[in-house]
């Protein structure tokens, strides 16, 4: 069974691979350009070492922590990812139940497969809306106030993709959303039926937060035009916490703690956008300094392991979230694979941590 073949995110990767048409897999996998700003990403995450400690009884700990006052049971969340239920029929809701039974923020992408508010419910409120800004802003503000209908409480915006970055894995497949099938696709999805077939049971994976009057969301459409007025006018419409995703320079940082935002997630998409960008957990230090110990500080992109988000943490971080790791683990084991790379994960983590003589979250952060 592929779930208890899963002792690494790597292993799910490979897993995955296996399973996967080349065009799913690469559109999860790849990432900008000639992927160097993966690559950079990787070799900051692995020149940091943690500093181990001994002698300290570390036999009991936990990973709890609070964000935005709310108790979570790990300091790793869902970070919020378009048309999941292409790596599994169901995994939206899969990732829901996931953040639910561990009370951690599952990241609802503008672009996810299963309605935003079907995502809440089953999440049972564990839930945060990722939003895009596009066009001219008018279907985004729809958006807004139907996520406020729908009882969300937190809602993350998206800044790192005033266009679309360019992909060359995932553009030499076809790939487009909604996704056409021509022949080359074909020949793809016959050579991976065990995925083709679950998809012709379950049906085609939708955009899902599109039936709305006036809202005809186009992937490849500009998301050029926001600006920092468009963030004020989201800061007067939106009364929950407001967090700011896609964030690598201190003045734009520190622009956004001056605007009113709630919080200020570093991530570079991972690494799916510019491909020239600093390395993210390069830049937490310095944001910590920066924006001061209090402001809360969310971190994204390349983590894939309990270990590095232990890192993320020491470096700054109040929270971190994993991103197309989860997908692997669900696209090679469903709901098994997901909960397996989970507890990978937590296991990594909770050993590092006695590894380096902490015993909660809090000694992450005072060891910065
Ligand atoms: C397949 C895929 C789709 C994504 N879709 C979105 C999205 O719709 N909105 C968004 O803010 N970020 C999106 N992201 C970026 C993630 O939220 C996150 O920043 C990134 O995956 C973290 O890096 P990691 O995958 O290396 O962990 C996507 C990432 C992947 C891999």
């Amino acid at each position: 069974m592929s779930a208890s073949a899963i002792h690494s995110a790597e292993d799910a990767r490979r897993l995955a691979r296996r399973r996967l048409p080349w065009m799913v897999f690469d559109y999860i996998d790849g990432s900008a350009g000639a992927e160097t700003g993966a690559a950079r990403n990787r070799a900051a995450l692995d020149a940091i070492t943690l500093r181990p400690r001994i002698l300290r009884d570390v036999s009991q700990r936990s990973l709890a922590t609070t964000v935005f006052g709310q108790q979570t049971e790990r300091p790793f969340g869902i970070a919020p990812m378009g048309m999941c239920n292409l790596s599994a029929p169901g995994a939206d809701l899969m990732l829901a139940r996931l953040a639910a039974k561990h009370k951690v923020p599952h990241g609802v992408s503008t672009v996810a497969s299963t309605p935003m508010e079907k995502i809440l419910e089953v999440a049972e409120g564990h839930a945060w809306f990722q939003l895009y800004f596009t066009g001219d802003g008018t279907g985004t503000f729809k958006l807004v106030e139907r996520a406020k209908a729908a009882g969300y409480k937190t809602l993350v915006l998206t800044v790192d993709v005033p266009e679309v970055g360019r992909r060359p894995r995932e553009l030499r497949h076809g790939f487009k959303m909604p996704f056409r099938i021509g022949p080359r696709q074909f020949i793809d999805f016959a050579l991976h039926p065990r995925w083709s077939i679950a998809g012709l049971i379950h049906g085609k994976p939708q955009m899902a937060n599109f039936e709305m009057d006036g809202y005809d969301f186009d992937r490849t459409e500009s998301r050029a035009k926001a600006d920092w007025d468009t963030l004020a006018r989201l800061r007067d419409a939106w009364p929950g916490h407001l967090v700011v995703k896609g964030v690598l320079d201190v003045d734009d940082a520190l622009q956004l703690q001056r605007a009113g935002v709630d919080a200020i997630q570093v991530s570079s998409h991972g690494a799916r956008q510019l491909e020239a960008a600093p390395a993210p957990i390069d830049m937490l230090p310095r944001m910590r300094a920066a924006l001061g110990p209090d402001f809360p500080l969310f971190f994204d992109s390349g983590l894939r392991s309990g270990e590095d988000a232990l890192k993320a943490l020491v470096a700054g971080a109040d929270f971190v979230f994993f991103g197309r790791i989860l997908q692997f683990a669900m696209a090679a084991g469903g709901d098994p694979g997901l909960a397996q790379l989970w507890r990978v994960l937590t296991d990594e983590m909770s050993i590092a941590m006695a590894q380096t003589g902490m015993t909660c979250i809090k000694d992450a952060h005072q060891d910065a």
